[in-house]
C-alpha cells in the first residue's frame, strides 16, 4: 500500500490508527466503505452484519484475509450480541449503515424496516452509549457515532429547489419514515445523553456490488439478458446520482472531520430523470454489448410506485465548504464503469441472484468459520 494513498486526504499518521465498527459492511455502500478503509488507510474495521438477502460477504473478498478486518455475524436488534462486540473489539467509532434499504420492499412489507431501521438503530445507540460512557476521557471525547442516512427523509421536491440540512423532514414511504425515525433517535441521543454523533443524508448511489433490485443494476442485467426494462410511470421522476466510491470518501471525511451534533448532506449535483438513466445504460450497452442492440427497445412503462416521490436533489454546499469534499466521478464515467463491472462480474451476479452465496454462507458457518 502506497503511503501517499494512506495520507491521501484524511491527514493522519500511523499513531492515529483507529478501530471502526461498521454496521452493514456486507451491503452495497458498507462494503465500499470497508474496502476503502482497508485499502487506503491504516485503520482496522469490525464489520457487524446480519447477512440479510442484500448482505454478501463475496463483496469483501479483497479484504477478508487482512488482519485489520474482522467480521461479526450479528443482528443490530440484538442488544446482548452488540454489548459483547463492543466489549471485545473496543472500537474508536461507529459507522452505522445496516438497514433495510429498498423502497419497494418497504411498501409491500414495512415490518422489517421498522424492526431494523428503527428498533435496530435504537438498540445500537444504547449499546454504543453504555460503551462510550465508560471510556476514559480522551477516547470518550474522540468517539463518534456516524449515522448514515438518506435524502428521502426530506420528502419530495417539485421542479425547483434543493434539499439543505435545514429542509423540514417529510418522509413519504415506510422506508423513508423508518430512516427519519432513526435520524431523530440519533439526534436525541446527542441532545439528551451527549453521545457524539454525526449524521449524513445522501442521494442515490450507484456502482459495483449494488443489489440488482435497484434501478441501475436491474436495468443493466435485464438489458443484457434481453428482459423488459421496467420504468415506473412515464420515467419522469428525478434522482440525484452519486458514484458509491465518492459517497464512501465523503463518509470517511465526515467521520474524521465532521463536528459532533452536525448533519451533512451528500450528493453528486447530478440530476437525471429515470428515463434518461435507462436510455444512457441502453446506449452504453449498444456500444459494448452490441449483440442485443438496440437495448432501448426493451423499455417497458409499468405501473407507478405508490406514493412515488417526484424529485430528489441535494444541496451539498455545506460538506463542500466546511470539509472540502467534492465528487471525483462524473455520471458519464461512473455509469460506464458500473456497466463494465456488471459485465465483468457474472459470478457475483449469479450468486446474488441465485441465492447460491446464501447456501455457501450457511455451510461456512456450520463448519465454524468466520
Ligand atoms: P444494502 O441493502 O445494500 O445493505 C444493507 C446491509 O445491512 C446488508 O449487508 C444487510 O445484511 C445489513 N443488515 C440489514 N439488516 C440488518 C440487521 N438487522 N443487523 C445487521 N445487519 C443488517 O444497503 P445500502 O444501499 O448499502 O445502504 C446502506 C445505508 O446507506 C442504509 O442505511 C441506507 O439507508 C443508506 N443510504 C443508501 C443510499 C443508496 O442509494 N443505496 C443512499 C443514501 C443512504
Ligand atoms: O435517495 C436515496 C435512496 O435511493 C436510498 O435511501 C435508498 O436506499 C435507495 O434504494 C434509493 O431509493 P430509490 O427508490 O430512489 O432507488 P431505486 O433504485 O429503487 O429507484 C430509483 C428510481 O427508479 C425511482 O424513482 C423508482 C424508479 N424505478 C425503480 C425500479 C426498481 C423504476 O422506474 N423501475 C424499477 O424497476
Amino acid at each position: 500500500m502506497a503511503k501517499s494513498h494512506v495520507y491521501r486526504f484524511i491527514g493522519m499518521d500511523d499513531s492515529s490508527m483507529k478501530k471502526i465498527l461498521v454496521t452493514g459492511g456486507a451491503g452495497f455502500i458498507g462494503s465500499e466503505v470497508v474496502r476503502q478503509f482497508i485499502r487506503e488507510t491504516p485503520h482496522s474495521v469490525v464489520n457487524v452484519d446480519k447477512l440479510t438477502y442484500s448482505g454478501n460477504l463475496e463483496s469483501l473478498k479483497e479484504v477478508s484475509g487482512d488482519p485489520r478486518y474482522s467480521f461479526e455475524h450479528a443482528d443490530i436488534c440484538d442488544g446482548k450480541a452488540l454489548a459483547s462486540i463492543f466489549e471485545r473489539h473496543e472500537p474508536d467509532c461507529v459507522m452505522h449503515l445496516a438497514a433495510e434499504s429498498h423502497v419497494d420492499r418497504s411498501i409491500s412489507g414495512p415490518s422489517e424496516f421498522i424492526q431494523t431501521n428503527v428498533l435496530g438503530t435504537y438498540t445500537l445507540l444504547e449499546a454504543a452509549r453504555s460503551y462510550w460512557q465508560n471510556l476514559r476521557e480522551e477516547k470518550k471525547a474522540q468517539f463518534r457515532f456516524h449515522h448514515i442516512s438518506t435524502d428521502e427523509v426530506y420528502g419530495s421536491l417539485g421542479e425547483n429547489g434543493l434539499f439543505t440540512e435545514e429542509t423540514p423532514y417529510q418522509p413519504n414511504s415506510p422506508y423513508s419514515a423508518s430512516k427519519a425515525s432513526s435520524d431523530h433517535l440519533v439526534r436525541a441521543w446527542h441532545h439528551t445523553y451527549g453521545l457524539p454523533v454525526v449524521t449524513t443524508n445522501c442521494s442515490n448511489n450507484y456502482g459495483p456490488y449494488h443489489f440488482p433490485e435497484k434501478l441501475i443494476p436491474l436495468i443493466i442485467l435485464n438489458a443484457v439478458n434481453g428482459k423488459p426494462l421496467p420504468v415506473y410511470g412515464r420515467g419522469e421522476n428525478v434522482r440525484d446520482w452519486l458514484y458509491v466510491e465518492d459517497h464512501a470518501r465523503a463518509l470517511r471525511l465526515v467521520l474524521e472531520k465532521g463536528k459532533a451534533g452536525e448533519t451533512y448532506n451528500i450528493g453528486g449535483r447530478c440530476e437525471k430523470t429515470n428515463l434518461e438513466v435507462v436510455q444512457t445504460i441502453c446506449a452504453i450497452l449498444d456500444e459494448v454489448f452490441p449483440s442485443r442492440a438496440p437495448h432501448a427497445s426493451l423499455i417497458s412503462f409499468v405501473a407507478d410506485r405508490p406514493g412515488h416521490d417526484y424529485r430528489y436533489a441535494i444541496d451539498a454546499s455545506k460538506i463542500e465548504r466546511e470539509l472540502g469534499w467534492l465528487p471525483e466521478e462524473s455520471f458519464d464515467s461512473g455509469i460506464r464503469k458500473t456497466v463494465r463491472w456488471y459485465l465483468d462480474n457474472p459470478e457475483w451476479v449469479n450468486h446474488v441472484t441465485s441465492g447460491a452465496y446464501r447456501i455457501w454462507i450457511a455451510e461456512h458457518y456450520e463448519r465454524g468459520h468466520s
